[in-house]
């Protein structure tokens, strides 16, 4: 059986710039594998392509070439519906931008994983977890109203939630003080 959860093979993003037929190159030629278990880091400077790398490697965005593989499965040859259970089933994804439902509360946007997968959430463990990573805001409050830290422990939250096989995370602590990092870390080793 094999370890590899995610392989990537010869992947290039090309995308259109403005209206004109000029294209640039975001991602080229990129091949890797990570196998269960383990933690992977995508270092770059800002506007080096990392959201896009991820994207792309999650099944979010189709890249123009190259092959990606997750647990074996590639998501592109899934029909809307499939990748839409396969990635509920198999990937989280903690967005730069949180992706927060600002029309719901803390509650409904740390459960709405469970919620989309047909699970009932059990509020006390949410709440326990909330306070295990230093939320300091309402579980039933608005999330439009928080701050960034704040947002992004809710959608950090959200994912530790599931019971993804990969882990794609987009900086995930970028608005977060050190304490609340080296929780947070401990705690993606230890799902990973
Ligand atoms: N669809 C697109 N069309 C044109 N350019 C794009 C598109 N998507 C991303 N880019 C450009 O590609 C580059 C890489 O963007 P990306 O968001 O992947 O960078 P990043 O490494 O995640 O940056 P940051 O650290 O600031 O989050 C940027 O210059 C961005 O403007
Ligand atoms: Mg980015």
């Amino acid at each position: 059986m094999t370890n590899t959860i995610l392989s990537v093979d010869q992947l290039t993003q090309v995308v259109s710039i403005g209206q004109s037929d000029q294209t640039t190159t975001l991602l080229k030629n990129i091949s890797f594998t990570v196998q269960k278990g383990e933690l992977v880091s995508i270092v770059g400077p800002s506007g080096s392509g990392k959201s896009t790398l991820l994207y792309c490697i999650s099944g979010i965005t189709r890249p123009t070439g190259g092959t990606v593989a997750i647990a074996g499965i590639n998501p592109y040859q899934l029909k809307s519906n499939q990748l839409a259970a396969f990635r509920r089933q198999t990937i989280g994804f903690i967005f730069q931008q949180y992706n927060l439902i600002q029309s719901l509360p803390v509650f409904e946007n740390v459960v709405l994983q469970q919620r989309l997968s047909h699970q009932q959430p059990q509020r006390a463990e949410i709440k326990q977890l909330l306070t295990k990573m230093n939320f300091a805001g309402q579980i039933d409050g608005p999330v439009a109203t928080l701050s960034g830290g704040e947002q992004q422990k809710v959608a950090i939250a959200r994912t530790i939630l599931t019971d993804c096989d990969v882990l794609f995370a987009d900086e995930p602590t970028g608005a977060l003080d050190s304490a609340s990092k080296a929780i947070i870390f401990t705690y993606f080793k230890g799902r990973l």
